[in-house]
């Protein structure tokens, strides 16, 4: 873990995220791990979050420090309203208030019909609904009169509809509906709420889902133009660009990032 400061030159473009301060949910691996070293990379300070994966979170904070970036890790579970809070509160300590949040945290198991429990229902809203809005919420607080910039990861397959995701198209179109939704309600305040919708992504989780590597992919690749599955560093400069002030004209979008799915 590190929280030194390092000279950047505001005037690098390369650096359009210097001075900025980044929560990134979920980062311990995947899309949320490459967004975190985006944000870094770029010049901002990050909070890696993760809930159970520590040494990934880590991980991810080593490949920032070492390339000379200003990072660390917090675990916390999204879902707990006092786990934000102290995300948010370690967050201001190392680094100063928030501006810039992602919602990427998120959980994904498809199933029928047939397989939809109360349990499943609740660890797929709590984490890919509540979990966001409570860390817009705390983010809200930090920023103050500057404004900031949410970032929410929600997902094709909520214009999709594929058959058997109906929990997890159901989170993901909460999603796109809080992003209209508190892009109005949050422009008056300089607040800038996006959502960046990925089509498939190979990551840790797609892996552990057994999505890669068989008909699921091949099926994926197949509506896909560009003719590929997605890596986690085709959406991260997207992530970066909207926390960017070079996206200061842009809010309640929905930016579908998947190849052209
Ligand atoms: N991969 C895709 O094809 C794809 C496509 C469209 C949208 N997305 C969305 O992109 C996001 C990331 O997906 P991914 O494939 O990179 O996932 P992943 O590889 O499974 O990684 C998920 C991350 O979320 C964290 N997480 C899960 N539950 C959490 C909680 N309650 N509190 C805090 N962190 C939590 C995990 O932390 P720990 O590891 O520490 O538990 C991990 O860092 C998700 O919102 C997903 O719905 C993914």
């Amino acid at each position: 873990m590190s929280n030194r400061t390092i000279e950047r030159n505001q005037n690098d473009p390369s650096q359009r995220l210097s001075g900025k301060v980044a929560v990134v949910t979920g980062a311990s691996k995947g899309i949320g791990a490459e967004i975190a070293r985006r944000l870094a990379m770029e010049g901002a300070s990050v909070v890696v979050n993760y809930a159970g994966d520590r040494s990934g979170a880590e991980g991810v904070v080593s490949d920032i420090t070492t390339t000379g970036g200003n990072a660390i890790a917090v675990q916390g579970n999204v879902a707990k309203s006092d786990d934000i809070e102290r995300i948010f509160l370690q967050a201001a300590n190392a680094f100063g208030n928030v501006d810039i949040l992602v919602n990427n945290a998120g959980v994904y198991k498809f199933g029928t019909i047939n397989e939809v429990t109360e349990s499943e229902y609740r660890r797929h809203f709590d984490t890919n609904v509540l979990g966001l809005l409570l860390a817009a919420k705390a983010a809200v607080s930090q920023f103050g009169s500057r404004g900031g910039s949410i970032i929410n990861i929600g997902s094709v397959a909520s214009r999709q509809t594929p058959a058997g995701a109906s929990i997890y198209t159901a989170t993901k179109g909460a999603v796109d509906a809080i992003t209209r939704t508190l892009s109005k309600e949050l422009g008056p305040r300089n607040i800038r709420v996006n959502s960046i919708n990925p089509g498939g992504v190979e990551t840790p989780g797609t892996r552990a889902a057994d999505l890669i590597g068989n008909a699921f992919e091949a099926n994926m690749i197949g509506m896909t133009p560009l003719g590929r599955f997605g890596r986690p560093d085709d959406i991260a400069p997207v992530a970066a660009f909207l926390a960017s002030d070079d996206a200061r004209w842009i809010t309640g979008e929905i930016i579908v990032v998947s190849g052209g799915m």
